[in-house]
Order: C-alpha cells, then sequence, then structure tokens
C-alpha cells in the first residue's frame, strides 16, 4: 500500500476533527476494512453526530476490530485515537493476532483544520476542537513508546506551486531493473472453441505486452488448478498452433516431466518448435509429481531418485541433439552412436529446471540454463540454496507467480472471496499476494532487483481475453 503501512496490519487513526481522518483512509481501504465511530454512531444512534450512541458505537469498534484482527484482516479504527486505554487495548488485539500495529498520525496545522471545521454541516465547537488540537500534539510523544510497529506521520498541508508543477519541468520516470513477464495458463475454460479461445488469449498476451507464454504439461488437470475432467491440452500440439499466430511471443512448457516422453523426443519436439516460431521457445523441466497420471497413462513412475537423474539425462540428451554436427556423443550420462536430428533448433532454447528439493536446485544450477522458484513464502530460502550450488556459472532465475490481481482493492477482495474456498480469506490472499495489478507490478519490480529475469504468471481465474488484458499493467506497459 502507501506510505510503506503494511498490508494487512490494524491501523489506528490518530488526529483532530476534520485533520483528514476518513479521506485518508478511504483512498485506501475498502469500505469494510474502516471501523468508524462516526458510522456505528449513525447505525446505534440518530447520527453520525449523536453523542449520546457514542458508549454503543465504541462498544461495537471494539467488536468489530476484535472480530476482523482475529482473523488477520486488514482493519482501520478510524476515531479521534486520542485515548491512551483505547490505543493500548487495539494494539494488544493487534499483537495476538500476530497482525502489524500501525498508528497514523494527522499532523494537520491548526488552521486548516479550523477553516474546514468551519465549513462542515455540523462544526465541532471551536473549543473542543481546540483541545483536540493540543491533544494531538502531546499524543505524537505518547505514540513513541507504546510498542507500535509503525508510527507514520500524515502531514497535511495546503496546496502550494512547487517546481514540478511549473510548465517545462517532466518527471523523470523511476528507472527501473526489467525482467520478463510471461503468461502461464493452466486451465483452458473454451467452451465450444477451443482454437479460437487459445488464439484470442495468445493475440491478447502479445498486446498486453507478455513477454511469453507458457503451457502446464500434465495429462490429467491437476487438482490445484480445476477438476480432473476439465480439459488439459498437450501443450506441444497447442504451442505448434501458437506459433503459427503473428505475435513475439516466446512459448514453452512450465513444465514438462521427464516421465512423459523419452530425452530425444523432447530434444525434438522443442527443437521443432523453436524452427517453427524462429527462436523463441524454451522448455522447463521436471522430475514430475502427480503420480495419477502416471498410471492411468499406463507410464512407469520411478521412484524420486531415478526421476530426478532422468532430468540429468535427459538436459544432457537434449544438449547433444541440439549441438551441431552429427558426431557420436558420449557424455558423463548419455551415449549416443550419432547425433543426427534435424531440424536443429535456430536459436538455443532455453531449458529451466523447476522443482523445489535440494535436488532439483542443484541440477537447475549445474546443468540448465535457468532455474524456476514459486513465489511462496520458502523463495528466500530456496534462492539461497539455488545461489549456492550455482557459484559462478551463469543460470538465470525464473519464479513462478500464482497471485490474485484486482482492478482494485475492492475487486482485488471480490476475487479471494470467490476463490479461496475452505482456505481463510487472509491466508489465501497472504499465500496468492493478493493485491492490485499496480502493486502485483511494483512486487515484480522487486524481483527483478533481486535477479530474477522472469516472472511467469498464473491466474486461477483467467477466463478470457479481457482477463489478459486487464493484466497489461503487470507487464510493465503503461
Ligand atoms: P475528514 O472528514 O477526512 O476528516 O476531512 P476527519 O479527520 O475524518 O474528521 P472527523 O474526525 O471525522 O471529524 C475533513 C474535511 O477536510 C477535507 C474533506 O473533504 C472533509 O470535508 N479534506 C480532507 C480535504 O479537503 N483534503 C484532504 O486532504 C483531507
Ligand atoms: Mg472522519
Amino acid at each position: 500500500m502507501t506510505e510503506g503501512v503494511p498490508d494487512p496490519a490494524l491501523v489506528v487513526l490518530i488526529g483532530a476533527s476534520g485533520s483528514g481522518k476518513s479521506t485518508w483512509a478511504a483512498a485506501r481501504y475498502r469500505t469494510q476494512e474502516i471501523v468508524s465511530s462516526d458510522d456505528l454512531r449513525g447505525i446505534v444512534g440518530s447520527g453520525r453526530h449523536d453523542l449520546d450512541a457514542s458508549a454503543d458505537a465504541f462498544r461495537l469498534v471494539e467488536q468489530i476490530v476484535a472480530a476482523r484482527v482475529a482473523r488477520g484482516l486488514a482493519t482501520v479504527v478510524d476515531t479521534l485515537g486520542l485515548e491512551p486505554e483505547r490505543r493500548r487495548s487495539w494494539l494488544a488485539v493487534a499483537r495476538a493476532a500476530g497482525l502489524p500495529a500501525v498508528a497514523v498520525v494527522f499532523d494537520t496545522p491548526t488552521e486548516l483544520c479550523k477553516s474546514r471545521n468551519a465549513e462542515r454541516d455540523r462544526p465541532v465547537p471551536a473549543g473542543v476542537l481546540t483541545g483536540q488540537l493540543k491533544r494531538t500534539r502531546e499524543v505524537v510523544g505518547e505514540v513513541a513508546g507504546e510498542g507500535w510497529d509503525l508510527v507514520s506521520t500524515v502531514s497535511t498541508t495546503p496546496a502550494v506551486p512547487t517546481a514540478l508543477d511549473q510548465p517545462g519541468r517532466v518527471e523523470q520516470p523511476h528507472p527501473t531493473t526489467v525482467g520478463d513477464v510471461v503468461l502461464q495458463v493452466s486451465r483452458f475454460p473454451w467452451g465450444e472453441d477451443p482454437t479460437g479461445w487459445l488464439k484470442d488469449i495468445a493475440l491478447a498476451a502479445d498486446a498486453a505486452g507478455f513477454a511469453g507464454l507458457a503451457l502446464m504439461d500434465h495429462l490429467i488437470q491437476i487438482p490445484q488448478v480445476d477438476r480432473a475432467w476439465e480439459p488439459i491440452p498437450e501443450p506441444f500440439t497447442t504451442l505448434g498452433m501458437l506459433a503459427g499466430l503473428d505475435t513475439d511471443l516466446r512459448l514453452g512448457t512450465l513444465c514438462t516431466p521427464v516421465t512423459f516422453r523419452a530425452a530425444g523426443i523432447i530434444a525434438k519436439t522443442v527443437a521443432t518448435l523453436d524452427v517453427l516460431t524462429n527462436g523463441r521457445a524454451f522448455v522447463g523441466l521436471g522430475a514430475g509429481w502427480f503420480e495419477r497420471e502416471h498410471q492411468a497413462f499406463g507410464l512407469p513412475f520411478p521412484a524420486p531418485k531415478q526421476r530426478l537423474a532422468d532430468v540429468e539425462q535427459a538436459i544432457e540428451t537434449m544438449r547433444a541433439l541440439w549441438a551441431s554436427g552429427t558426431k557420436a556423443y558420449a557424455g558423463s550420462r548419455v551415449n549416443l552412436p550419432e547425433t543426427t536430428s534435424y531440424p536443429r533448433p535456430v536459436g538455443q532454447p532455453q531449458i529451466i529446471v523447476g522443482g523445489n528439493g535440494e535436488r532439483s536446485l542443484k541440477i537447475a544450477a549445474q546443468l540448465a540454463d535457468a532455474c524456476n522458484l514459486p513465489t511462496s513464502a520458502a523463495f528466500e530460502q530456496k534462492l539461497e540454496i539455488f545461489e549456492r550450488h550455482r557459484g559462478d556459472r551463469e543460470v538465470a532465475v525464473t519464479v513462478l507467480d500464482l497471485p490474485v490481481v484486482g482492478h482494485d482493492r475492492d475487486d482485488t477482495w471480490e476475487r479471494v472471496e470467490r476463490l479461496r474456498g475452505r482456505t481463510a480469506a487472509a491466508s489465501y490472499a497472504r499465500q496468492h499476494h493478493a493485491a492490485t495489478a499496480v502493486e502485483t507490478r511494483e512486487r515484480y519490480e522487486r524481483l527483478f532487483d533481486r535477479g530474477v529475469s522472469t516472472v511467469f504468471v498464473g491466474l486461477a481465474d483467467l477466463n478470457d481475453a479481457e482477463d489478459v488484458y486487464a493484466l497489461a499493467p503487470v507487464t510493465g506497459r503503461r
């Protein structure tokens, strides 16, 4: 959010009448996230200014704050915030729930508060306002020692023209590290028109600024995404069709299990895709994990140790068959009497190894072109393991991000509510980095700064091309 305020957090507003608390909150939070004593007076009393209803309204404030904070939901307490006992109790509620507690002090000039107050339908008596302003200045000193995770000061000063407002001055955009954002497609709600749907999605991705399109490689739709009987097309056939469209998209899989196809066949398929796209192919490789699809399709599903050895062998085979010439290949894991495979790739298709275990990270670090990590809680830890194994070798870091992205905060939380199933909303939102498209882009820029070269972004609620266009801000296209 803004001003470095963590999200979710308990946010307690502190400031005199007319200092701008409610305005600040409304610009940043959803109505449901703001607990306002004035609003609650209007519900249990005759109106927002019914002071006789204050005690009842504050009992509700306490109850609502406690309930929301216990669920880990963002909560803004919109009261004057000037009473130390109330602040202490809200702080304790946040502590108990493990939610960050933030005090936001409105350091609005006295004259501004007074003039705003005078303009209101029901101004606060002048003496009362003066008392609140005096009290606010004392509270600035008190909050410092109360144990808040963050005390943020909002200084509202009347707008005065600054140098930047003057004609002829143009603000320079903030330079950021550049990385790619690739659309990962995992579900295919294509109705009666599979080809048309795929084409629309790919053209929208290209127009929205995505650098590529990645498809999952599964034989049965995986439970994390959808029901088993929903369509999950064979990815290379599908990519072959997408290769025929007029786009600049890089095309590939994330990830192809080595258990599905012999390594040489993967090499041939990816080389063909690279030729058909004039050098835009990439391939994710993994050890496979979904036993059910192997059983259903009559494929062996060896123990993890063997599958990981097969990943190493596949990489070596692919590189041997993509190298120039036809001579015999004798490597550390693979021997081939000849390496005749035409067409050879146009470029060098990137081999991205996905997988979370230490051995996968090591294989990626030592043999692959890139290592793909999920942007889950363990991201930093996995990245460190990978970096240790990588040493000086040049290997890119890519991430698979499965966020909830909304147009605004309301839309984001409606999506969380729709998608979360039985998971608590706050946990689901955290696991899926629920945020607006602009905030998601900011998170990606931090990942690029951390050394990530490509973000694969997959949406649980991608239905049509409109959903892809709505993602344009995350690609960095403005
Ligand atoms: P608020 O209604 O936001 O103040 O703004 P508040 O702190 O919540 O006041 P109380 O405690 O509920 O009484 C007061 C007036 O100032 C204007 C708002 O439009 C409103 O009329 N205002 C506020 C601005 O013009 N600019 C601002 O940046 C903030
Ligand atoms: Mg208010």
